[in-house]
C-alpha cells in the first residue's frame, strides 16, 4: 500500500524543529526504519547516538501530525469525543476516526478508553472472568469494526492532578500498531511484570515486553506472565497507578524525561488511572477492577518439598521419611514428570509409580498434602483408543486449530502434542472430565501447572507456520527470539475467542482458571493451584512461583522485588523456589535462602533433575538447624500469615510488601528492596550476600523490636523460654528514619515488630494439622504511647467461601497503657478448644510487680528490665472468649 509522505514536515532548517532533548525523544522507527525512511516519515534524524541501540536517532519532530479533539461532550459519569486522524502514518490501517470516553467510574478511579467507533463500551464486572471476557470482545470488536477511530488525552480529576501528559508525542491506532506516550510526573515506577528487575524502574531507555514465554528469569527479557500496570510514587509522596487493560503483545519504553511510550499490537487502548492518593489505595483500586485475590487453604502456607528427579513412590516416599527423621515440618510434598508414563498428562509410570495411590493416601496419613505437576500440552500419538485425554479432546474439539482446522501440533515432554483451549467452555468440561478420572486414582489436594506461556520445543508448529500479518506484524515487540511464535505456537492458532495472536498472553490465566473451577467442583474445598504464567486478575484463582531460577546471590536478591510486585498484581500467593533452581546450589545460599523463603507467602523448595540435591537433611547438622529455625518460625508466624491472606481476600491488601507502602512520605524507603515488609506489622532484613554475618536495613521512624532470640534451641515454644530472654539482643530500635547494622549470624533472620501492632502466633508443630491445634501466643509490641492492635481471623482451613458465609472467628487484641484486651467480633466453632498460652509483651517501661488475668492476680510471669519484655507464661485462656490481661 503505498504511503502518503510528510514533505512538508521535513524541514530541518527550521530553527527549533527538532532540537529536542535527547531524553524527550519519542522514537519514530520502533521498527528500524532506515535514515530515509525516517526522513519520508517527516521524522528528525539525528547520529549523534548511533551507536546506542537503545537512544533513538529517529524521532518524532514536534507538532507531528495525529488525531485531533472534536467536541468534548458530557456524558452521565465523564465525557466523551471524537478523534480524526489528520492524515494517514506510516504504519498500515490506520483507523481515521477514532472514539474517545473518559469516566470517572468512582472516587479513586479514572477510566478512559480509545477505541474503535462502534466498540460497544468494554463493561467490567467488579470480579472474576468478566476480566477476561470483554478484553477479548472489544478485541473481536476491533478486528471486524473496520474503519474508524481516534485519541489524544490529558486526565486529570477533580481534586488530584496527575502530570500524565499524553501530548508529547503523537498517538498512533492502526490495525496491529497501537501506541501513546505520556509524560511522567514522578521517577518513581514500579511494576510491570513479569520481568527480572529492581523494584523501582531504570528509566534509561527501558523497553519492557509483554509476550509470555518460557525462559529462566534474566534482565531484559520477556518472562512467563503479564501485567501491564505500573505504581508511581510522585515527589509529594502521593501515589497512583496505571493499568492498560489489552492481552496483546506489547511494548513499554521508559525514558528519564521521565515519560513512558505504550505500544500494542492489537486490542484498544484502555487505561485504568487509580487515583490512590497512597500506594496501598492504588492496589485496592487496580484490585476493585481485576478481581481479588482467592483465599488459600491453611496448609497451603506451610513447607512445600519439590524437585525433579523424585523418579519412584520409593524416592518420594524416602524424601518424607528423612524430612520426618531430620524433625524438618512439612505439608506438601510433590511430583515433578517423574509420575507420568512417557511424560503425558494423566497417567503414571506403572514400574516406578505403581503404588502410586497408595503412596499418596500414606501421605494424608501423616497429616500431609500432595500436588503433582501438569503440563498444558497433551500427547497426540498414541494410537487411537490408548490415551483417552487425547481420543476425548480431539473428539469434543478442544485443542487450538490451525489454518486447516486440525489440531496445532507442537513438541513439549511427551514428544508431540496438541495444546488445550480454554477459551473454549467444552476445554473447561473435558478438563474437568480428566481430572475427576485421574482423581479416582490418585486422591492430590492441589495443582501445580507449568509450561502454559504455553512452551513449545518448536518454533509455531511441527508444520511451521503460515505466513501472514498475524505471524508476522509490521510491528514486533521486543520478544527474545525476534518472532511471536519462537518457543511458543503458532500466533494465527485458532481459538474458541480469537486467534492466539490475541490470546497468547491469556493462555496460563484461562488454564488457571478451568483448574480452579474444576477443583472447587472435585474437591468441594478451596482450591490451591500454583501457575507459572500470568495475566491479569490471575490472583483471583491461583498463585505463582516465580519459575527456573537459578542458585545464586544475585538471583535471590532478586526474588524481593519479584514477590513484592506479584503482591502489588493481586497475586498475594507467590514464591521462588528456596535455594534456587537451576545449577548447584551452597549450604550458606540455602540456608540464606530459606530464611527468607520463610517470609516466602507461598513457600517451597524446588531442585532441577541436573543438581545436587538441596532438601533441607541433606545439609550438614549445623545448616539443618538453621534451616529447622527458619521453617518453624513461618510455623509460629502462620496464624498471622493467614490472617494477612484474609484482608488480602477481603480487603484488597497485599501480603509481602514494600516498605513504601507503609511509610510513603519518606522518600528513603521508595526504592528499598533488600527488605520487605509482611503486613503493615513486620519488616524482614534478609542477608542476601555470602559470608556476611552483619546487615544493614532500613528503619523507618518508629519503634522496632526485634523478634526473637535466634540462639535459642527450643524451637517449640512462641518463644524461648524466660532463662534465655536475657540473650535478646539489641531489642529495641527507636529509629529516626536511618539505617541500621544488624547482626545476621548464620541461624538468623532479622524480623523485627513494628511498634503498634499485636501478632498472632501458634506453637508449631511438624504438619499445621498437628500445629492448628497447638496453644496460640501473642507479641504484643507497644508503641511509644503505650499502644497496640492487632487481630486473627480463622475457619477451618480449607472450606469454601467462609468468610463469604460468616463461618470464621475473627478476634482483635489491643493494648492500651497496661492492659491487653481481646474482643470477639465473631465466633465459629473451629476456635473451640483453642487456648491462649503465652503472652509477650515488648516495651513495658516499669517491673510489673503483679499481672492479673481476667482480675485474679497470677505468677507464671517474668520481666526483663534490660529489654522492657514481659513474658506471661501458662496461660489456658479460651481465644473463643473475651480476656483481660493487666500488669502493673
Ligand atoms: C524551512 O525552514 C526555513 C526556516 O524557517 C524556511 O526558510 C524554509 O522556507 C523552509 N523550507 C520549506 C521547504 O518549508
Ligand atoms: C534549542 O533548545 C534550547 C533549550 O530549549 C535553546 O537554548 C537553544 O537555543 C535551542 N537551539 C536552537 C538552535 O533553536
Ligand atoms: C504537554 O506536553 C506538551 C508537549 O511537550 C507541552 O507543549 C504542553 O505544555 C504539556 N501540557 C501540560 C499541561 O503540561
Ligand atoms: C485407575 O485405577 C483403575 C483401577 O485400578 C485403573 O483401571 C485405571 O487404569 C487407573 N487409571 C490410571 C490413570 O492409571
Ligand atoms: C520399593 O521398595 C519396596 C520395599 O522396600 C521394594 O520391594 C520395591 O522393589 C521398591 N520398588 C522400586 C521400584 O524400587
Ligand atoms: C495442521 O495440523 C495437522 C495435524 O493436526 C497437519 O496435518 C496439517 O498439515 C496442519 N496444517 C497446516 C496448514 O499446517
Ligand atoms: C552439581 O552437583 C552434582 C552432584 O553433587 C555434581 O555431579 C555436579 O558436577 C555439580 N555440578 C556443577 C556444575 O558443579
Ligand atoms: C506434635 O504433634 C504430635 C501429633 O499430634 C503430638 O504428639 C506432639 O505432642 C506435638 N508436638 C508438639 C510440640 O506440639
Amino acid at each position: 500500500q503505498e504511503r502518503m509522505s510528510y514533505p512538508k514536515l521535513a524541514n530541518h532548517s527550521s530553527p527549533g524543529y527538532c532540537n529536542i532533548t535527547v531524553d524527550h525523544r519519542f522514537d519514530c522507527a520502533p521498527d528500524q526504519a532506515t535514515r530515509e525512511d525516517c526522513e519520508n516519515r517527516g521524522c528528525c534524524y539525528s547520529s549523534t547516538y548511533r551507536d546506542s541501540q537503545t537512544v533513538p536517532a529517529c524521532f518524532f519532530p514536534l507538532g507531528y501530525p495525529s488525531y485531533k479533539m472534536g467536541k468534548l461532550s458530557p456524558t452521565t459519569t465523564g465525557y466523551k469525543a471524537k478523534l480524526k486522524r489528520v492524515m494517514e502514518s506510516f504504519f498500515p490501517n490506520d483507523v481515521m476516526t477514532l472514539k474517545l470516553e473518559v469516566k470517572y467510574e468512582t472516587e479513586g478511579r479514572l477510566h478512559f478508553s480509545v477505541s474503535i467507533l462502534s466498540a460497544q463500551v468494554c463493561e467490567k464486572s467488579r470480579r472474576g472472568p468478566a476480566v477476561l471476557a470483554p478484553q477479548v470482545r472489544c478485541v473481536l470488536q476491533k478486528l471486524e469494526g473496520g474503519e474508524e477511530g481516534i485519541q489524544t488525552t490529558t486526565q486529570k480529576k477533580k481534586k488530584k492532578k496527575i502530570g500524565l501528559n499524553t501530548t508529547v508525542a503523537p498517538l498512533f491506532y492502526a490495525d496491529q500498531f497501537l501506541q501513546i506516550s505520556t509524560a511522567l510526573p514522578s521517577r518513581y515506577i514500579s511494576g510491570f511484570g513479569e520481568h527480572l528487575d529492581r523494584l523501582t524502574l531504570d528509566l534509561d531507555w527501558t523497553k519492557i515486553t509483554f509476550w509470555n514465554r518460557d525462559g529462566g528469569p534474566r534482565p531484559n527479557a520477556n518472562l512467563y506472565g503479564s501485567h501491564p500496570f505500573y505504581l508511581a510514587m510522585e515527589e509529594d509522596g502521593s501515589s497512583h497507578g496505571v493499568f492498560l487493560l489489552n492481552s496483546n503483545g506489547m511494548d513499554v519504553v521508559l525514558q528519564s524525561a521521565p515519560a513512558l511510550t505504550w505500544r500494542t499490537i492489537g486490542g484498544i487502548l484502555d487505561f485504568y488511572v487509580f487515583l490512590g492518593p497512597d500506594p496501598k489505595s492504588v492496589v485496592k483500586q487496580y484490585l476493585d477492577v481485576i478481581g481479588y485475590p482467592v483465599m488459600p487453604p491453611y496448609w497451603g502456607l506451610g513447607f512445600h518439598l519439590c524437585r525433579w528427579g523424585y523418579y519412584s513412590t520409593n524416592v518420594t516416599r524416602e524424601v518424607v521419611r528423612k524430612m520426618r527423621e531430620a524433625g524438618m515440618p512439612q505439608d506438601v510434598q510433590w511430583n515433578d514428570l517423574d509420575y507420568m508414563d512417557e511424560k503425558r498428562d494423566f497417567t503414571y509410570n506403572e514400574k516406578y509409580f505403581g503404588d502410586y495411590p497408595e503412596m499418596v493416601q500414606e501421605f494424608h496419613q501423616l497429616g500431609l498434602k500432595y500436588i503433582m505437576i501438569l503440563d498444558p500440552g497433551i500427547s497426540s500419538t498414541g494410537l487411537p483408543g490408548t490415551y483417552r485425554p487425547y481420543d476425548e479432546g480431539l473428539e469434543r474439539g478442544v485443542f487450538i486449530k490451525n489454518q486447516t482446522g486440525d489440531p496445532l501440533i507442537g513438541k513439549v515432554w511427551p514428544g508431540q502434542t496438541a495444546f488445550p483451549d480454554f477459551t473454549n467452555p467444552e476445554t473447561h468440561a473435558w478438563w474437568y472430565d480428566m481430572l475427576e478420572d485421574f482423581h479416582r486414582n490418585i486422591s492430590f489436594d492441589g495443582m501445580w501447572i507449568d509450561m502454559n506461556e504455553p512452551s513449545n520445543f518448536v518454533t509455531g508448529s511441527v508444520d511451521n507456520c503460515p505466513m501472514n500479518d498475524l505471524e508476522d506484524p509490521p510491528y514486533v515487540p521486543g520478544v527474545i527470539g525476534g518472532t511471536l511464535r519462537t518457543k511458543t505456537i503458532c500466533a494465527s492458532g485458532e481459538q474458541f475467542l480469537s486467534t492466539h495472536y490475541n490470546l497468547h498472553n491469556l493462555y496460563g490465566l484461562t488454564e488457571a482458571i478451568a483448574s480452579h473451577d474444576a477443583l472447587i467442583k472435585l474437591l468441594k474445598k478451596r482450591p490451591f493451584i500454583i501457575s507459572r504464567s500470568t495475566y491479569v486478575s490471575h490472583g483471583h484463582y491461583a498463585g505463582h512461583w516465580t519459575g527456573d531460577i537459578w542458585s545464586s546471590w544475585d538471583q535471590l536478591y532478586y526474588t524481593i522485588p519479584a514477590i513484592i510486585r506479584f503482591n502489588m498484581y493481586g497475586v498475594p500467593l507467590v514464591g521462588a523456589d528456596i535455594c534456587g533452581f537451576g545449577g548447584n546450589t551452597t549450604e550458606e545460599l540455602c540456608i540464606r535462602w530459606t530464611q527468607l523463603g520463610a517470609f516466602y507467602p507461598f513457600m517451597r523448595n524446588h531442585n532441577d533433575f541436573y543438581n545436587g540435591p538441596q532438601e533441607p537433611y541433606v545439609f550438614s547438622k549445623e545448616a539443618q538447624d538453621c534451616i529447622r529455625k527458619a521453617i518453624f518460625l513461618r510455623y509460629k508466624l502462620l496464624p498471622f500469615l493467614y490472617t494477612l491472606f484474609h484482608q488480602a481476600h477481603s480487603a484488597a491488601e497485599t501480603v509481602a510488601r514494600p516498605l513504601f507502602f507503609e511509610f510513603p512520605t519518606d522518600p528513603n524507603t521508595w526504592t528499598i528492596d533488600h527488605q520487605l515488609m509482611w503486613g503493615d506489622a513486620l519488616l524482614i532484613t534478609p542477608v542476601l550476600k555470602k559470608g556476611w554475618l552483619e546487615v544493614t536495613g532500613y528503619f523507618p521512624s518508629t519503634t522496632w523490636y526485634s523478634l526473637f532470640d535466634f540462639s535459642s534451641f527450643r524451637v517449640y515454644g512462641c518463644l524461648p523460654s524466660s532463662s534465655r530472654m536475657g540473650h535478646v539482643k539489641g531489642s529495641v530500635i527507636k529509629s529516626k528514619g536511618q539505617y541500621i547494622i544488624l547482626p545476621a549470624p548464620l541461624d538468623t533472620i532479622n524480623v523485627h515488630v513494628r511498634g503498634g501492632s499485636i501478632i498472632p502466633l501458634q506453637e508449631p508443630n511438624m504438619t499445621t494439622s498437628a500445629s492448628r491445634h497447638n496453644p496460640f501466643c501473642l507479641i504484643v509490641a507497644l508503641s511509644e504511647h503505650g499502644l497496640a492492635r492487632g487481630e486473627l481471623f480463622w475457619d477451618d482451613g480449607d472450606s469454601l467461601m467462609t468468610f463469604e458465609s460468616g463461618d470464621y472467628t475473627h478476634i482483635l487484641f489491643l493494648a492500651k497503657k497496661d492492659v491487653l484486651l481481646s474482643e470477639v467480633i465473631r465466633v465459629n466453632s473451629q476456635i473451640d478448644g483453642l487456648i491462649l498460652g503465652e503472652v509477650t509483651v515488648f516495651g513495658v517501661l516499669k517491673y510489673p510487680k503483679n499481672v492479673y488475668v481476667n482480675g485474679v492476680s497470677i505468677s507464671t510471669f517474668s520481666y526483663q528490665p534490660e529489654t522492657q519484655v514481659l513474658n506471661v507464661k501458662l496461660l489456658t485462656l479460651l481465644m473463643g472468649e473475651q480476656f483481660t490481661i493487666m500488669w502493673s
